[in-house]
């Protein structure tokens, strides 16, 4: 799919669809262009009820008066004050909605009150994501030949470097946000460990980042026995994958990402339920969105240097899985009570955390984690639980989140928390007294990150959906890049 720019007279646009939008009750500037142009046919239809610009509805209108374009296709973008919220919406509508077509276009920097640029970051990046084509194992596709067009464009008044810049990097955002999408939906019998390994060599050696893969002999040798307890349940042979991407100085200490990559995660001896079980197989979304991520901004060629860092095991039950009440000693040299196999994900990032702080000493590290239950309860599938022991590292993330729309809330750390983990027979627990389990989970992790400023990213309710539209969101990718480049500024 081609992605430009197209600069000119809106009505003489030669397109197979030309995309407008219209707000309840009023229209935009291009629906009012287009209005004039066609004799008032538009607010004729919007006067009938044909079109009423309730948020995210289509109509497909052929041969329409007065345009150069096949089809005028408009768009519901709701309440004009809604702002924002609705801008992701419509636009994903409106996109989806011109699969069939070979070439479109779409003026939509007048929709509500955005810049224009990032409006352009939008557009490149949402349709790679809707409209390439996702990956499926099905035999007898549902569409038989996967219909996107050729081209879309994105109407402008003027094309700026500023602009071309943004649209250029959208497209490079939306196929990290592909990447991690396909690798979190891809089966657990086939997104194995060493799948996980594979591809971030494979990017690594296109994208020109440094990639280690280590073996557990090589994870014994560091004595990462959290990590290993919990691969120990499993036949697959679990990697810790560490990714270096050096776009910065040579002495600049990198910035570090962390993942929790399950590829799954039954519990372990403490089994979980069987329904909706298949879904564990998301639980290396964290894993997957370092990996995008990494591959996102090495295809940016951001000024900085990015370490990132991924532990890749399964959880499963079996005659040498870890047990409740084994005692696990950790890379930082604490022992670790395992009162749960189920809250192994901060077993596995534990010794990530406190390996890639020792290793990398960087200036910051922010882990991201499908870790617990409790934080879909308290925040459901909107926003993703943020953690941190760094203010300013906080506010950037919430900053990013807002400007990404991928964004995340603050949730509390604190010694009640801490207090809560508390074991008979080790340094602590992996589980916390009852209640806040979002906030236990969040500060058993703090106890291995010392005083770097760190954040962690609970993304058990953002990474997926579940029911109908089944799938990996691709979250959190546009947070972590919108966070690296505001660092590069
Ligand atoms: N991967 C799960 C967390 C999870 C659960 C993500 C549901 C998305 C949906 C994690 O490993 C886990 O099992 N956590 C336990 C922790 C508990 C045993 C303290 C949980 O949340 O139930
Ligand atoms: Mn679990
Ligand atoms: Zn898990």
């Amino acid at each position: 799919m081609k992605l430009t720019l197209a600069a000119g007279k809106l009505l003489s646009q030669k397109t197979d669809a030309l995309i407008v939008g219209i707000y309840r009750g009023k229209l935009t500037k291009s629906a009012e262009a287009v209005d004039k142009a066609s004799k008032n046919a538009l607010s004729a239809l919007i006067k009938e009820g044909d079109a009423t610009g309730c948020l995210g509805t289509v109509g497909i209108l052929p041969n329409f008066p007065g345009i150069a374009a096949k089809r005028l296709v408009v768009v519901g973008l709701g309440k004009e004050e809604d702002g924002v919220l609705n801008f992701q919406k419509a636009l994903s509508s409106a996109l989806k909605a011109v699969y069939f077509v070979k070439t479109a276009v779409i003026s939509c920097t007048d929709w509500f009150d955005l810049s224009p640029e990032w409006i352009a970051e939008q557009v490149s990046c949402t349709a790679i994501d809707v409209l390439e084509k996702s990956v499926d194992y099905k035999s007898n596709p549902d569409r038989p030949a996967w219909k996107q067009p050729k081209s879309v464009s994105l109407f402008v008044e003027e094309k700026t470097p500023e602009l071309t810049t943004a649209f250029a990097e959208g497209a490079v955002i939306g196929k990290g946000i592909k990447l991690a999408k396909e690798l979190g939906d891809a089966p657990a019998n086939l997104c194995t460990p060493k799948y996980m390994a594979e591809q971030c060599m494979k990017l690594g050696s296109s994208l020109k980042f440094d990639v280690t893969v280590f073996e557990e002999k090589a994870l014994n040798k560091l004595k990462m026995g959290c990590f290993l307890g919990v691969a120990a349940g499993s036949k697959q042979p679990a990697y810790m994958i560490v990714m270096e991407y050096n776009g910065g100085q040579k002495k600049e200490s990198p910035v570090a990402l962390v993942g929790k990559g399950l590829t799954f995660d039954a519990g372990g001896i403490s089994l979980k339920p069987a329904k909706g079980m298949d879904e564990m197989k998301y639980d290396m979304s964290g894993a997957a969105s370092i990996v995008a991520a990494m591959a996102t901004a090495a295809s940016l060629k951001l000024p900085i240097n990015i370490v990132g860092v991924i532990g890749c095991t399964e959880n499963l039950p079996s005659g040498s899985a870890v047990k409740p009440g084994d005692i696990l000693c950790s890379y930082s040299g604490k022992t670790v009570e395992v009162l749960n196999t189920d809250a192994e994900g901060r077993l596995v990032l534990c010794d990530l955390l406190s390996y890639t702080i020792d290793k990398f000493k960087p200036i910051l590290v922010v882990d991201a984690a499908t870790l617990t239950g409790a934080c879909v309860v308290a925040l459901g599938h909107e926003y993703t639980g943020l953690f941190s022991n760094n203010e300013e590292l906080a506010l950037e993330l919430l900053q990013a989140g807002e400007n990404s729309l991928d964004k995340c809330w603050r949730l509390p750390l604190g010694r009640a928390y801490t207090k809560a983990l508390k074991s008979r027979f080790a340094d602590l627990a992996n589980i916390g007294a009852p209640g806040a389990g979002a906030c236990t989970a969040a500060a058993f992790l703090q106890e291995f990150v010392g005083k770097t400023p760190w954040a962690h990213l609970d993304i058990a309710g953002t990474a997926w959906s579940s029911g109908e539209e089944k799938g990996s969101t691709g979250r959190p990718v546009p947070l972590l890049i919108s966070f690296l480049k505001d660092l590069t500024q």
